[in-house]
């Protein structure tokens, strides 16, 4: 004869399953988590495979950083450098929130330069993955729209300056330019609409982009390494698993997770190092100040070709780069078989490179009409 409290009674001598197990089991149970756990080669586990995933990461501390600041920030031409200011010397962690704002921006931005140069040198943009890469691209492009908006935000010098940039774009572009203008509408002033930019459209454009990037990563499998092709039935990434033996995704999570934290405290470290610069507030007059990095190739294209090379630059950049899946059609992933393109993927960058050292170099030149 048994009873429910002798049933419930652990069998002595028997041992007892961890209570941390128990604990993940139960969640695992309720959420579905183990559907995370499907097999992924152990490459994807390497830093190199996993850059695409610190950058979600730094992104993510983005969003929560971006959500307090925002809190506190004016977006009125009036009131935006002085709500900075603020931010700094008032609010609660204000400053070391705005810094590693500022420092994760610029990290994503070189982990995602990163990823790219990954994808690009192990061939990984080929076929079945070529829309991905554009996908790919037009994350990249959001991200420096993100970068672009934000930096108008200090309503600083800089910030001023980059707004005329963007102005004068607009009026290059013509009446397919007007957004980019003050005259778009005189109920809002474009710092304003910059700033609804900033913090809801290009988001929401960059969140959508995200997951069908994720979604497409997750249809093909993470792609085999150089030399590693599909065979038969078998998928890339189905030949890498039966080479090197399986991981799981959930494996590669950690990994991604132990990275994420670890460029987080980088971004700690240098907000705590250096801060966030914010220059004086913004005053008419010749250009002074220079674009954050990853705009300095077109500093110095704007210098020797004028303000139109910021129209025709980007989008030559951006064409040649949506070009490469269809350029390089080689059925395999080898180094050896794809010299040309990587050849003329070094060249590209060398070439930007060197423009960003000139921008260093070089004064700025007034475009913008003595603005
Ligand atoms: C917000 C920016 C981005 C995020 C969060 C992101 C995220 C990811 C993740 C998590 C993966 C899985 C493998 C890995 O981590 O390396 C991946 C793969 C991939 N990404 Fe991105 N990515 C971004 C930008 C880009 C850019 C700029 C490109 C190229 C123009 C690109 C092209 C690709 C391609 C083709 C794959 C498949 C590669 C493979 O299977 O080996 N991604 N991305």
């Amino acid at each position: 004869m048994h009873n429910g409290a002798t049933l419930d009674r652990p069998v002595p001598g028997a041992a007892r399953t961890p209570f941390g197990t128990r604990v993940s089991r139960w969640v695992d149970s309720r959420l579905g988590l183990d559907a995370l756990s499907y097999p992924v080669p152990r490459h994807a586990n390497t830093v190199f495979y996993t850059l695409g995933g610190i950058t979600l990461f730094g992104l993510v501390v983005l969003i929560g950083s971006g959500i307090y600041l925002a809190q506190f920030y004016n977006p009125q031409p009036v009131g935006a450098h002085e709500s900075v200011g603020y931010i700094i010397q008032s609010v609660r962690f204000g400053a070391l929130v705005r810094s590693i704002h500022f420092w994760m921006a610029n990290l994503v931005m070189i982990t995602m330069l990163l990823h790219m140069a990954r994808v690009f040198a192990t061939g990984s943009y080929q076929k079945p993955r070529e829309l991905n890469w554009l996908v790919g691209l037009a994350l990249f492009g959001t991200s420096l729209g993100l970068v672009f908006t934000g930096t108008v935000l200090k309503w600083d010098q800089e910030g001023y300056e980059a707004l005329g940039h963007n102005e004068g774009m607009g009026k290059l572009l013509g009446g397919l330019g007007t957004w980019f203008t003050a005259g778009f509408t005189r109920s809002v002033p474009i710092l304003s609409r910059l700033f609804i930019a900033h913090v809801a459209i290009l988001p929401a454009i960059l969140i959508l982009f995200v997951i069908g990037h994720f979604a497409l990563v997750k249809h093909h499998g993470i792609s085999g390494l150089p030399g590693q092709e599909a065979e038969g039935d078998m998928s890339d990434t189905q030949v890498a698993i039966v080479e090197e033996g399986r991981s799981s995704f959930a494996s590669h999570l950690r990994h991604l997770v132990g990275w994420g934290l670890l460029v987080t405290a980088a971004a700690g470290a240098l907000s705590l190092l250096f801060g966030s610069p914010l220059g004086p507030l913004a005053a008419a007059g010749p250009e002074r100040t220079k674009p954050p990095w990853m705009f300095l190739p077109f500093f110095s294209l704007e210098n020797l070709f004028g303000l139109k090379s910021l129209l025709w630059a980007p989008v030559i950049l951006f064409l040649l780069l949506a070009l490469v899946p269809l350029v390089d059609r080689s059925p395999a992933k080898a180094l050896r078989g794809r010299r040309p393109i990587l050849a003329a993927g070094t060249v590209l960058a060398v070439a930007l490179i060197g423009l960003a050292v000139l921008a260093l170099t070089t004064a700025a030149k007034t475009h913008l009409g003595g603005m």
